[in-house]
């Protein structure tokens, strides 16, 4: 299988080639060693080939152009010499340039994703075709990966569809579809799929007529043509915005921008060999290290089926959703999304209405409209029913339970529903906090009941924690995890425990928050501590949005289960108290009497803290990070040894995904690798004062000890 080439050449004319990509035992091609080495070799072929009118270079991967580089190779090179990497780069470069000097017009036909090193490719070949297949897109994620195009990317694109647009794409890694690419100039046509062949040989006899191919490559070996003033009012503005988006943690956007500029009024092989070198500053970063740990993260989750062994998932035909608040409602819009017919019961009417309008107009929402599109809210009625009765829910494969956060409540529904379900349906409770084999207790199956732990707001948050209680069966928790996969989440299959996997590592570090503010850090300050580590927002904030009454009484659950680590701060309790429930409630740590998702300093919250404040020392900025993340990863090792998730990298991604933890980390146990055990004992010493909660833990203790790491 090894063995078996990536590469075919075949002749449909006698004069037109075709090259086509097809990377055996994978299911997308990638742009390996190997694979590359075969192009050469076919590129020697094509260019002793006299009498040729043109080159098509397709794939014969369904949905599936080129994906990109092999990330693999790239992240078992271990720590290759400047001058490696350049020759790397400038070697993949120089071979795809072949391509652009063949002595015939080369097409790119392109049906399914054309990314990366895939979309250099074809950006090397005189035109591009691409169809209106929805899998059909282009594009250069490489800034997500903390690198930049390195195979000619930052050369070719400019000059195929001008600076401005390619500084949007390189910059900013979002990937265009077929209708944009034409509009740009990128590709020459956009066709059915099963048109492609045709339309590629028909536009390689029509450049063979008119031989304007011949004219472009001129043009492309030139630099620019755009004027000083253009370049410095482009740059200038595009360097504002990236670090608007990148608030200085992600460097590859930034020097892509300044490569792409200082690289205008160069020729392609000048420019081509400054990309060399650019993409060497950045290949083997800590960001760049950390970016490829996330997207092996999301690649590894995308292949888990959640359990061990060859189990079914039971294929899910038929939503039930008892409950129609903001979540019920939420995962009915996920539900009938995808194709799959919901019923969803409220006990109130009102509710009930409420609900199924929203999910409807969120399930046909679009973004160009900013709102729901008429043609496809009618497609979506159909499929989402509103049940008169709580038993109309139970012919369903799957019943999700989304009522009020009340274990009486969910267990009498669930006395009351159970007998009504199909042999083999699952029954899931989305709830936040309540143990799992606690709801499971009256029923008579609990093997086929789960927590399917959603996140608010479900549209946007793509975590889902699959809560397995003690007799939650394979069967089950496969159902799940296929299940949320089907509606484009990303599920983690956790134990049952308090505050499962995300709620309880988010807890260490809200509370900590709370204690620094009573020590003397003021809130903006805590908050500040927190972002620049890279948070999305500061815990202080993040209170606010959750909800303080709510984040009390999860808190109350979580000391309950760990009094000798977790605090319950006397801040949290008064604010509640006040009746100050945050951005909900116009007011919390923060007030929103002005606008509603802005808080501004509040001076009756300054008087309170007054009142409770136990300290006033001016805290170093290395403390706070420390105080607030050290905890966190101190209870990521606790889960760990109790082996909650299946592995350390379930915590990663939950993390990532569940809270926002920064990306360019490479998550929180890839973190805690690379300031190494002992590093983190270093760090933990100033606080034993504090106690139980900034005590090493055995495992890292252990791990210490052993010179080892958290990752497998
Ligand atoms: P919500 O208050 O917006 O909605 C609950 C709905 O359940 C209400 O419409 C209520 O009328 C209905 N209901 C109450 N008892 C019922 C019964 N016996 N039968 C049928 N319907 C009944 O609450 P929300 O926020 O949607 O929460 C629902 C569940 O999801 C809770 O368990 C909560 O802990 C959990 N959750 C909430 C999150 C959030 O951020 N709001 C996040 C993740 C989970």
């Amino acid at each position: 299988m090894a063995d078996a080439p990536s590469l075919s050449l075949s002749f449909p004319h006698p004069d037109v080639a075709l090259l086509a990509f097809d990377t055996p035992g994978k299911g997308a091609n990638v742009l390996s060693r190997a694979t590359l080495a075969e192009l050469a070799g076919q590129l020697d072929v094509l260019e002793r080939h006299s009498g040729l009118a043109g080159v098509v270079v397709c794939s014969r991967k369904p949905g599936v152009f080129i994906a990109g580089a092999d990330l693999r190779e790239f992240a078992a090179a271990g720590n290759p010499t400047r001058e490696e990497v350049v020759a790397l780069a400038a070697g993949g470069r120089k071979l795809f340039a072949r391509l652009s000097r063949l002595p015939c017009v080369t097409v790119a036909a392109i049906d399914g994703a054309c990314l990366g090193g895939g979309a250099e490719l074809a950006m090397w070949c005189d035109r591009r075709l691409m169809t209106t297949n929805p899998k059909c897109q282009f594009g250069l994620p490489e800034v997500k990966l903390g690198m930049f195009p390195g195979w000619g990317g930052t050369v070719r694109l400019p000059r195929l569809v001008g600076l401005g647009n390619a500084v949007e794409l390189i910059c900013g890694g979002e990937s265009i579809d077929g209708k944009s690419a034409l509009a740009m100039g990128l590709a020459s046509d956009v066709v059915p799929s099963e048109r492609l062949e045709e339309a590629a040989l028909a536009l390689v006899r029509a450049e063979q007529q008119s031989q304007a191919y011949l004219q472009d490559r001129q043009r492309w070996q030139q630099p620019l043509a755009v004027s000083e003033t253009e370049l410095a009012f482009l740059a200038a503005t595009a360097a504002a915005y990236i670090q608007g988006q990148t608030k200085g943690h992600y460097p590859a956007p930034l020097a892509a921008l300044d490569l792409m500029v200082s690289s205008a009024m160069l020729d392609a092989e000048e420019a081509g060999e400054r990309e060399s070198a650019g993409f060497a500053e950045l290949f083997g970063t800590p960001v760049n290290r950390a970016l490829i740990n996330v997207f092996f993260l999301q690649d590894r989750n995308k292949k888990d089926p959640g359990v061990a062994g060859e189990v079914r998932p039971r294929s899910v035909q038929r939503v039930g959703i008892i409950g129609a608040g903001i979540m019920g409602s939420g995962i009915a819009a996920a539900v009938i999304k995808r194709e799959t017919p919901a019923v969803v019961f409220d006990v109130s009417p009102a509710a009930l209405a409420n609900g199924v309008a929203k999910a409807l107009e969120e399930a046909a929402y679009d973004r160009s409209l900013r709102g729901p599109d008429p043609q496809r809210l009618v497609k979506l009625v159909p499929r989402l029913q509103a049940a008169a009765r709580e038993a109309d829910v139970a012919a369903a494969d799957l019943v999700i339970e989304a009522v009020v956060e009340n274990p009486q409540v969910k267990q009498e529904l669930f006395a009351r529903l159970e007998p009504l379900l199909g042999e083999d349906a699952v029954l899931a409770s989305n709830t936040s906090a309540i143990s799992i084999s606690r709801l499971a207790a009256g029923l008579k199956r609990p093997d086929r009941f789960c927590g399917l732990h959603f996140f608010n707001p479900v549209r946007r948050m793509p975590l889902v924690e699959v809560i397995r209680g003690v007799h939650t069966s394979d069967q089950t928790v496969a159902t799940a995890v296929a299940f949320a996969k089907a509606l484009g989440k990303s599920p983690i299959v956790v134990r049952d425990g308090p505050g499962f996997l995300v709620n309880r590592l988010l807890f260490p570090y809200m509370n900590e928050a709370l204690e620094l503010v009573l020590e003397g850090a003021p809130l903006d300050t805590v908050d500040r501590a927190a972002t620049e580590f890279g948070m999305p927002m500061g815990p202080i904030t993040l209170f606010d949005v959750v909800g303080l009454d709510t984040a009390l009484y999860a808190g109350r659950v979580m000391h309950e289960a760990f009094p000798d680590r977790v605090v319950q701060s006397p801040l949290l309790a008064a604010l509640v108290e006040r009746g100050r429930l945050g951005q909900k409630s116009g007011a919390g740590f923060f007030s929103y009497a002005r606008r509603k998702d802005r808080g501004e300093p509040d001076p009756q919250v300054a008087e309170l803290i007054e009142t409770l404040r136990r300290d006033r020392r001016e805290i170093p900025p290395q403390e706070l990070q420390d105080r607030l993340f050290l905890p966190m990863l101190l209870e990521a090792t606790r889960v760990l040894a109790e082996e909650l998730v299946r592995d350390a990298r379930d915590v990663d991604l939950g993390l990532i995904y569940g809270i926002g933890f920064p990306p360019f980390r490479g998550g929180l146990l890839f973190w805690a690798d690379t300031l190494g055990p002992a590093g983190i004992l270093q760090r933990l010493a100033p606080y034993q004062h504090l106690g139980e909660r900034f005590q090493p833990t055995p495992l890292l203790t252990e791990t210490a000890r052993s010179g080892g790491r958290f990752y497998p």
